[in-house]
């Protein structure tokens, strides 16, 4: 048994936070948040509204204006924006395509890590993102920084996304994607994705999910 309250996931673009962090919760009984699903429903309803993600202003008030809530559904949790699921609207290309943008915007974050720290006080929760450690929950219990080479995680993006759509994209295209999210994500100026000083790296090159779920489980004893 553990005295951890919540339990700190980051990494990048297909570390295999989100596989890993599902399980490790599940095993512990916590509950789980993937925390870019949040920016991916801001990014969804802006599209919806037509605001720009460039405006920044706007997208920081319609971020302020709308309520999300994680409502425990038959398999993982569904995200509802203003009472509407949108969980299936959330791995949309256009989502993809936006999000980086989205996530640039400090009044964008402000709004969506209160929420995060809110529901981390309410319950026990695994948390995955990229500033989780360091800024949503910086007393977080446990903190890891899930890392791999490039080249496996578009490796396993590649597969994914053949996976979800029936149709694969050239790999090359893939690599350059995940490339280019991984230097938004870390080159931006608010949050860039760091590990927490305080963190416990795990590379998963050599490790499957089994033996990442394992690691972290130990490191909770
Ligand atoms: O993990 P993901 O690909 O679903 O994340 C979507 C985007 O949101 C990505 O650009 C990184 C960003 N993000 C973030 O800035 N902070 C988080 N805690 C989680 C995700």
């Amino acid at each position: 048994m553990t005295n951890l309250t919540s339990i700190a996931i980051d990494g990048p673009v297909a570390s295999g936070k989100t596989t890993v962090g599902r399980i490790v919760a599940r095993r512990l009984g916590f509950r789980f948040l993937d925390t870019g699903l949040m920016y991916r429903a801001v990014t969804w309803v802006a599209l919806q509204r037509d605001i720009g993600l460039e405006d920044g202003d706007a997208l920081a008030a319609m971020a302020e204006g709308l309520t999300m809530d994680l409502v425990p559904g038959a398999g993982d949790d569904r995200l509802l924006a203003d009472g509407e699921d949108v969980t299936e609207r959330l791995r949309d290309p256009k989502v993809d395509a936006g999000v980086s943008f989205v996530s640039r915007v400090s009044g964008v974050r402000t709004v969506l890590v209160k929420g995060q720290r809110e529901m981390a006080e309410r319950d026990d929760f695994v948390m995955v993102g990229r500033d989780i450690g360091t800024v949503v929950l910086p007393n977080a219990g446990l903190k890891v920084y899930l890392g791999a080479s490039v080249e496996l995680r578009a490796r396993r993006r590649h597969h994914e996304i053949a996976k979800e759509a029936g149709e694969a994209l050239p790999y090359e295209q893939v690599l350059a994607d995940l490339t280019r999210r991984d230097r938004i994500d870390s080159e931006r100026a608010d949050s860039p994705l760091r590990a927490a000083p305080d963190a416990i790296s795990v590379e998963t090159d050599d490790l499957d999910i089994e033996g990442v779920v394992e690691r972290i489980l130990a490191m909770v004893e």
